[in-house]
């Protein structure tokens, strides 16, 4: 896979891998730059280009930002936007310097810093950057192969202050190498029953595994490449990152929001629109309404509690809400009022980040006759 990985154009699944980091920037740029500083780090950042002058991660990184800078209108010199591009290979620097001085902007606003850097060293020297309280920081981590982006690694950066992460992995390249002593030292699954389908998840609830009780949200979307399975994990210590990660991910693939290919081999994958008797289930959805409904019968939750779980378990407030709406309106599940208004209105369940609790779910008790 290495080999000559810009010599050529950019493959499906690395389109599909640059799609998704240019849809979480999107996303999370305006989020902050009106109000801190920004610091983005790509640490495994290429040439910048394909052969055919496909963007890669950095000149993404610049497109997105400009973007963004011409929406907000400008940038405020108080909060400035720092990107810091590095790779080991030095002769992609090279190229990536000339790519970025097409690419950048003419005012020259953001600060951009270009070098030839191993990861391990140029992660030692930005984590203090990382864990300033004014910064809001996001890294893209776009390895080769596995030896660089370890649970390790991954636990330094949830310690640090509003930092968001996007990392590859090649994971059914793990999966077949998983008992080799390089491997193993790296991401120990060997001892695990494993669906090859599932991989990735599995790899990315591995990492979960790993950062014990740091509070820190992992989220996986998978990209079948030809027979490869690979995939992004996103990481973010708030809750507010994870909903955007996961709308971009609900938007790439409006069946499960986790893969570009049927991940639990649902007949009925992508094909919602159709009406297909008996194909109509997709089993990941089926999985959740039940975990919703003990999720309700347990523990009572509020609005709060339920935003945090949807999201937790994959789910868009959007998605989880629609799924929500036929509980009610099935007479399964009631809202009631925390105070304020006496009879919620039905299907509003006020999931945000930002809501107070002024309502709790509670699922209803059949009448027996
Ligand atoms: C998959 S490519 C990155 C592609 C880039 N994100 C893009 O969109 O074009 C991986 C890059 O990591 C670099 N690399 C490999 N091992 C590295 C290491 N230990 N530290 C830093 N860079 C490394 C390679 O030179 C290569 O450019």
């Amino acid at each position: 896979m290495a080999q000559g990985f810009h010599d050529q154009e950019f493959g499906e699944g690395t389109q599909i891998k640059l799609d998704v980091f240019r849809r979480y920037l999107h996303a999370w740029l305006p989020v902050f730059m009106r109000k801190s500083s920004v610091n983005i780090f790509d640490l495994f950042c290429g040439p910048g280009t394909d052969k055919e002058g496909n963007p890669g991660s950095p000149i993404i990184i610049l497109e997105e930002v400009k973007a963004c800078c011409q929406n907000i209108g400008g940038l405020n010199a108080q909060r400035p936007i720092r990107l810091f591009f590095s790779d080991k290979n030095a002769a992609n620097i090279q190229n990536l310097e000339r790519e970025v001085q097409k690419a950048r902007c003419a005012q020259g606003c953001c600060q951009i810093d270009i070098a030839s850097r191993d990861f391990a060293s140029a992660l030692a020297m930005h984590l203090p950057k990382m864990r300033e309280k004014n910064a809001a920081n996001l890294v893209i981590m776009d390895q080769f192969g596995v030896s660089d982006v370890t649970p390790k690694e991954v636990r330094q950066l949830a310690g640090c202050n509003r930092t968001d992460i996007l990392f590859f992995i090649p994971s059914s390249h793990v999966l077949r190498f998983r008992n080799a002593p390089s491997f193993k030292s790296k991401i120990d699954i060997s001892e695990q029953n494993i669906q090859y389908n599932t991989i990735h998840r599995h790899i990315c609830r591995y990492f979960e595994e790993q950062l014990g009780d740091v509070q820190f949200y992992l989220s996986p979307f998978s990209i079948k490449d030809g027979k490869d399975i690979h995939g992004i994990i996103f990481g973010s210590g708030h809750l507010l990152g994870l909903e955007k990660f996961l709308r971009v991910c609900w938007d790439c693939d409006p069946s499960t929001g986790e893969a570009n290919y049927a991940i639990d081999k649902d007949p009925a994958w992508g094909r919602r629109d159709e009406f297909i008797p008996g194909l109509d289930n997709l089993r990941k959805e089926d999985a959740f309404v039940e975990q919703l409904k003990g999720f309700i019968a347990t523990a009572y939750p509020n609005n709060l509690d339920m935003y945090r779980f949807v999201l937790t378990k994959g789910y868009t407030p959007t998605k989880a809400g629609e799924l929500l709406r036929v509980l009610q309106k099935n007479g399964l599940m009631e809202v009631v009022s925390l105070g304020g208004e006496k009879n919620p209105r039905a299907g509003a369940f006020y999931l945000r980040h930002n809501a107070v609790a002024s309502i709790r779910f509670k699922m209803r008790t059949m009448d027996v006759v």
